[in-house]
């Protein structure tokens, strides 16, 4: 093969892995994931669009409240909520309660299911869609 021919194959060959590499997506990066969360403290940093999306529905459920009770809504255009904005109280309570109810399953849950994976307890076993959980005090036994 002619040498110039030959550097032009190679440079074929470049040029086509390049553009492999580009499209093929990093392997961290899933679709959907274009809006990465920038606050997560408790979170893992890196969970999909999905997984988080179903957790914080499971909270709205399970404390009865919409998305902004925990979130503020955005200095630019009131109509949206920053869900990355830590200005609401109520949200760094869910983290102190997430970290709580992690502490629960990982500590008192963990060997009895014999895996870590399991979530025993969740915000709905105490909350059971109330803001706070309802105490239902019995009337006190009567003696005979
Ligand atoms: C009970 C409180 C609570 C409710 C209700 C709630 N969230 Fe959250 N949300 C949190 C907390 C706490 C975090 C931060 C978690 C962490 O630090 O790991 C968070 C984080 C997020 C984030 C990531 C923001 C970022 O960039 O870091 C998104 C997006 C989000 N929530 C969306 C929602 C949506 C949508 C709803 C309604 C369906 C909702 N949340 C309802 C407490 C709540
Ligand atoms: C072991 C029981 C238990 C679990 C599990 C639990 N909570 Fe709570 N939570 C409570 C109690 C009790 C209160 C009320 C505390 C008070 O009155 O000061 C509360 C209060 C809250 C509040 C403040 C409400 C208010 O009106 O003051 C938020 C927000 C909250 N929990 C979110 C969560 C989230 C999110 C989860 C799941 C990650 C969760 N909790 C799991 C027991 C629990």
């Amino acid at each position: 093969m002619k040498p110039f021919l030959k550097s032009f194959f190679v440079v074929v060959g470049i040029t086509a892995m390049i553009s492999l590499a580009a499209t093929v997506p990093s392997s961290t990066q899933k679709p959907g994931d274009e809006h990465k969360a920038k606050n997560l403290k408790v979170l893992p940093k890196d969970i999909s669009h999905h997984d988080l999306d179903s957790i914080m529905d499971n909270y709205k459920a399970a404390l009865g409240v919409k998305c902004d009770y925990c979130h503020a809504r955005s200095k630019e255009d009131p109509k949206k909520l920053d869900f990355a904005s830590d200005e609401k109280e109520y949200k760094l309570i869910a983290r102190d309660m997430m970290k709580m109810t992690d502490k629960l399953n990982k500590k008192y849950f963990k060997e009895h299911e014999g895996n870590d994976n399991i979530a025993a307890i969740q915000c709905m076993t105490c909350h059971r869609g109330n803001e706070k959980p309802e105490f239902q005090l019995r009337p006190p036994r009567t003696r005979n």
